[in-house]
């Protein structure tokens, strides 16, 4: 018998078993009083999660759609919009940009590094008026966190006062402390594979007065993510659509436990995830892609392997040994780098499970190791942790 497979992956998330034991419950109606209840708890739950007032919509569609919903219903051709990029996925909204027919001009870096307040400032002092700007707060594919509450204050000071501030916090929101009416947040997005431990297939999306002014602008909203028929909907607490009806009563379970455990709990807990994890890498001689801690995403933490060993054999040794499942590196960064997720339902032990499981398999494949170091360097640094506690906002 193999041992049962467990994802430290930054999505797909493990299942809480409330969740799972939701989604397989009988079939029901999506316009019945039942299902109206269920909506009537998690609508308000999920403003709680993303810290706002704001309007926060449920759409029946993977995260990429929540990013397509944000632009589509904002942006009209030869808008133009500027798009911090460092790794994967913050590319992608350039791309899905540009075939809205937005002039996009994008500000890189390299891999493994954030978007600096700086090279803000700088984009900004040359031209101030764009329609929006994009930032990728966890960036899955390299594992860094840009500082998100400095980079919004500098657009606010420094950009015109329509300029709207799109976010992706598909693998921050749940997982750090995303406060979108604090940081002025007009487009916020995320989705369920992540921090809210449910399978893919729904993302969320909060939309400010702002954006609202600016959707009374936009030429073609479309129709299936037009914000007016969500909020339509959302008001009498229904969806414009058919929903997926077993992944909304999942959400339901999990954000129920999220509201059990507590926000600034929840961020402590993958802070700690994330500490652990990192100080057990290095503990067995690796490099972490991200070299600053304070650059470093609670949601996943990217390792080089050591030189002669492969991403393959590291990833097929956890995999047949242990059952644990660790994402390959994307694009360029595929091979070079395999990542840790440490996002939804883990805890300490699923840390340490992966640090013991990784130093076995390193060691089978011929690299030196100090038994019991990677467990010991990670327990320090829940030690350390709880002297520095995490802040809501
Ligand atoms: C930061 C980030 N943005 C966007 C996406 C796209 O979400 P989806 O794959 O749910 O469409 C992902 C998916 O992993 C992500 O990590």
């Amino acid at each position: 018998m193999n041992p049962p497979e467990h994802l430290m992956l930054p999505g797909p998330t493990p299942f809480p078993e409330l969740v799972r034991e939701a989604m397989g419950t009988p079939a029901i109606g999506h316009r019945g009083g039942e299902f109206k209840t269920v909506l009537e708890r998690v609508f308000p739950r999920l403003k709680w999660l993303f810290q706002t007032q704001n309007d926060v919509f449920l759409l029946t569609a993977s995260g990429t759609a929540a990013m397509e919903a944000g632009m589509i219903n904002t942006l009209n051709t030869g808008d133009e919009v500027l798009v911090f990029c460092c790794g994967v996925f913050s590319e992608r909204w350039a791309e899905m940009a540009e075939l809205l027919g937005a002039k996009v001009t994008l500000i890189q870096v390299e891999s493994g590094k954030i978007n600096t307040v700086t090279s803000l400032e700088a984009a900004l002092n040359v031209k101030n008026d764009y329609k929006a700007i994009v930032f990728t707060h966890s960036e899955t594919s390299t594992s860094v966190l840009n500082p998100l509450k400095a980079l919004c204050e500098t657009v606010r000071k420094l950009a015109t006062p329509d300029t709207l501030i799109f976010v992706d916090a598909v693998t921050s929101m749940g997982a750090t402390s995303v406060p979108v009416d604090a940081w002025d947040i007009d487009i916020a997005i995320s989705g369920s594979q992540k921090s809210f431990m449910i399978s893919p297939g729904l993302s969320f999306l909060s939309v400010s007065p702002r954006a609202w002014r600016v959707f009374e602008t936009c030429e073609r909203p479309g129709l299936y993510f037009n914000f007016k028929k969500y909020k339509k909907a959302q008001d009498a607490f229904s969806t414009p659509y058919t929903p997926a009806t077993h992944l909304i009563l999942a959400l339901d379970q999990a954000l129920a436990m999220m509201e059990t455990e507590g926000l600034t709990e929840i961020f402590e807990r993958h802070a700690r995830l994330r500490d652990m994890t990192r100080a057990g890498v290095k503990a067995l001689g690796l490099e972490l892609l991200v070299m600053a801690d304070t650059d470093a995403s609670p949601a996943v933490t990217s390792v080089r392997p050591p030189a002669g060993i492969s991403v393959d054999a590291i990833r097929a040794g956890l995999k047949k040994d242990f059952g644990l499942i660790v994402a390959n590196g994307q694009k360029e960064l595929k091979g070079q780098i395999f990542r840790i997720g440490h996002l939804g339902y883990q805890f300490d032990r699923d840390i340490e499970m992966t640090l013991i499981a990784l130093e076995k398999v390193l060691s089978d494949l011929g690299h030196p190791v100090t038994p019991g170091s990677a467990v010991s360097s990670a327990r320090n640094a829940v030690q350390a942790a709880q002297k520095r506690p995490e802040t809501v906002s």
